[in-house]
């Protein structure tokens, strides 16, 4: 990975597990816990694009618990879980390797930082649950620019702080679609594949493919 001076993670399903919410209530949620959460992850993604290609802007905190309405309705699900559901979202555990991985780059001179969807608010409150907070430079969020991913205006906003290069950076997303745009827009872009998906066919082939974050240590 030439040229590079900084390494950009998304946040959501990259770092944290989106599906650790309701998997802790899973015995609540019944046999349906898993494509509950699908569903409601798909829902919240979803409305930031309609809400972006709409020029609609809401935060993703709003829109988590507008996605989350949505999938209790369809789901049959108690009502009584909401509050629960919302209250596990803000402290997602990261995945096993991450914290590991996280501390062995920081003693490395590459700018780190956190680009992501979420709200300011909500990605520090992650961060600090999860003992992460000195592990970045910056925590880059959409709200500086109110658009969601994968609009170019997200992907900018490190480039202008850094004053760097597109290729400079060098940028992780387990989400496929968010792998295109980066990779799209001129970052080295990196998908983190943990389960063996298929990527999607959008006209950008991933620089290189890992099945976890460790794997970028032998990368760089
Ligand atoms: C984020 C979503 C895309 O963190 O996972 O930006």
């Amino acid at each position: 990975m030439k040229n590079t001076k900084a390494i950009i993670f998304d946040a959501y399903g990259t770092l944290f597990d989106v599906n650790s919410a309701a998997e802790k209530s899973k015995e609540k949620l019944g046999e349906k816990w898993e494509s509950f959460a699908n569903y409601w992850r798909t829902t919240q993604l979803e409305y930031t694009w309609l809400r972006s290609l709409m020029n609609r802007h809401k935060d993703f905190w709003k829109i988590t618990e507008d996605s989350l309405d949505k999938s209790i309705k369809v789901h049959k699900i108690d009502n009584s879980l909401r509050d629960e559901l919302l209250d596990l979202y803000k402290v997602l555990k990261p995945f096993s390797e991450v914290e590991r991985t996280l501390k062995t780059l920081r003693k490395s001179s590459y700018k780190l930082a956190i680009l992501s969807n979420g709200t300011p608010s909500l990605l520090n409150e992650l961060v600090n649950s999860n003992s992460l907070e000195n592990i970045f430079d910056d925590i880059f969020s959409v709200e500086d620019v109110g658009i969601y991913k994968p609009d170019s205006k997200v992907y900018d906003i490190p480039i202008n702080k850094y004053k760097i290069q597109k290729n400079e950076v060098v940028f992780l997303s387990a989400n496929t679609w968010d792998v295109s745009g980066a990779g799209n827009y001129g970052y080295q872009s990196i998908w983190v594949n943990r389960s063996n998906n298929i990527f999607d066919k959008l006209d950008f082939t991933p620089k290189h493919e890992v099945s976890n974050l460790s794997e970028l240590l032998d990368l760089i």
